[in-house]
């Protein structure tokens, strides 16, 4: 029999809940996404060119609520008391944000007597591919570990080498797999800081991948970070510096506007190029048989149409697997998914033990 699990992301600036089912006698099964109900809060954040912390958690308190009861409602389950847990997003993140996510979800546990699930963001992020896609999910099925799984977002850039399925991720799992990481800015930051630059609004990286489809990528020689063949760390912030200088000089020559889509393609072809270059290194010096890319940056069409082209290169087995769309951005389906999978280890938290939980702003946690 089908089981339902609510997830609720409040970490940063989207408010999202989600209804996910799943089958506790085929753990091995995508996990079905029954509803998402998204609040993003984009707009509101966008006049002060990224987000305010305090302005982000008043708006969770407006609108987390109304998430949940969307979710439900649109899930189709006949009321709350259906579900069998509620999973929240509880570190790392804006903690002010985090804060609502977890008192909403902890009031609802105690009221329905429910298990209470707190979710590491970034294992969020990681169960992402392991939600239902109609048009990928062979692909997924045949994804050979280990996996090198890189999660590239507004604030994370780290590699990690993944054993196995989650059904068997160890509750440390982030900590022990981690073979790489952001030195400095994240890939995200790293987008978002140059677009800002170049007059962009927040969050930029959707503005560089649009604009950069018509430019050429080669027309600007900037920098790429780190590519000593010995670490597979990253580093983003002399990305920022050289972008500032050419911005600089070419609105000087009053020439920025007619080269704007030349020097987004630069951009965007140095931090996919940095990215690249590091995750095939890691491949390699790990033995790994496939690659997963998850968080907001995977949705990159540069990055994704050169892994199209150049994967098989890399000695992987099957090609590379992403996240739907919606799902690579933040989102409470992927904190559901990622709920899903410690509900069948029995790692959850009962009435008792959950009313002390507390959200963690620490990304190390
Ligand atoms: O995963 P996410 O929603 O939030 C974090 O957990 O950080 O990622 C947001 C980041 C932002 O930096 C945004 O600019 C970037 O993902 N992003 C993109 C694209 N879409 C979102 N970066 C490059 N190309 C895109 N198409
Ligand atoms: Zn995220």
């Amino acid at each position: 029999m089908r089981k339902y699990l609510l997830g609720i992301e409040t970490s940063c600036d989207e408010c999202s809940a989600s209804v996910v089912s799943f089958d506790p006698e085929r753990p091995l099964d995508p996990i079905q996404v029954e509803s998402v109900a998204t609040f993003s809060q984009i707009k509101i954040h966008q006049p002060y060119g990224g987000v305010v912390p305090e302005i982000a958690s008043r708006n969770h308190l407006e609108t987390v609520n109304e998430m949940i009861d969307e979710a439900i409602q649109v899930s189709g389950i006949d009321a709350k008391r259906d579900l069998e847990a509620i999973a929240v997003t509880n570190r790392p993140g804006l903690v002010g944000a985090l804060l609502v996510g977890v008192s909403a979800a902890k009031s609802l546990a105690y009221a329905l007597k429910k298990p209470l699930i707190p979710v590491h963001h970034l294992e969020g992020h990681s169960v992402s591919i392991f939600l239902a896609d109609p048009g990928a999910e062979a692909r997924k099925q045949e994804a050979e570990y280990p996996m090198l799984l890189a999660i590239v977002s507004g604030g994370h850039t780290n590699l990690y080498r993944m054993e196995d399925h989650p059904r068997s991720w160890s509750r440390d799992f982030l900590k022990k797999s981690l073979v790489g990481r952001s030195r400095d800015d994240a890939a995200g930051e790293a987008f978002d800081k140059t677009a800002k630059i170049l007059g962009f609004p927040y969050p930029g990286g959707v503005w560089i991948d649009q604009e950069g489809r018509g430019g050429n990528p080669s027309a600007y020689p900037l920098p790429r970070a780190l590519p000593q063949k010995s670490t597979l760390d990253f580093s983003f912030s002399g990305l920022k510096t050289a972008v500032s200088l050419l911005a600089e000089r070419l609105r000087k020559e009053n020439v920025l506007d007619k080269e704007i889509q030349n020097v987004c393609a630069s951009v965007q072809e140095a931090i996919v190029d940095a990215l690249l270059t590091k995750i095939y290194l890691a491949i390699r010096e790990h033995g790994c048989r496939s690659l997963a890319i998850v968080g907001g940056v995977a949705a990159n069409s540069r990055l994704r149409a050169r892994l199209d082209s150049e994967w098989k290169a890399q000695g992987l087995s099957s090609a590379p697997v992403f996240p739907q769309m919606k799902y690579c951005t933040d989102n409470a389906a992927m904190i559901a998914g990622a709920g899903v999978f410690r509900f069948l280890q029995g790692n959850f938290l009962q009435e008792g033990d959950f009313l002390t939980l507390n959200a963690i702003a620490n990304p190390e946690s």
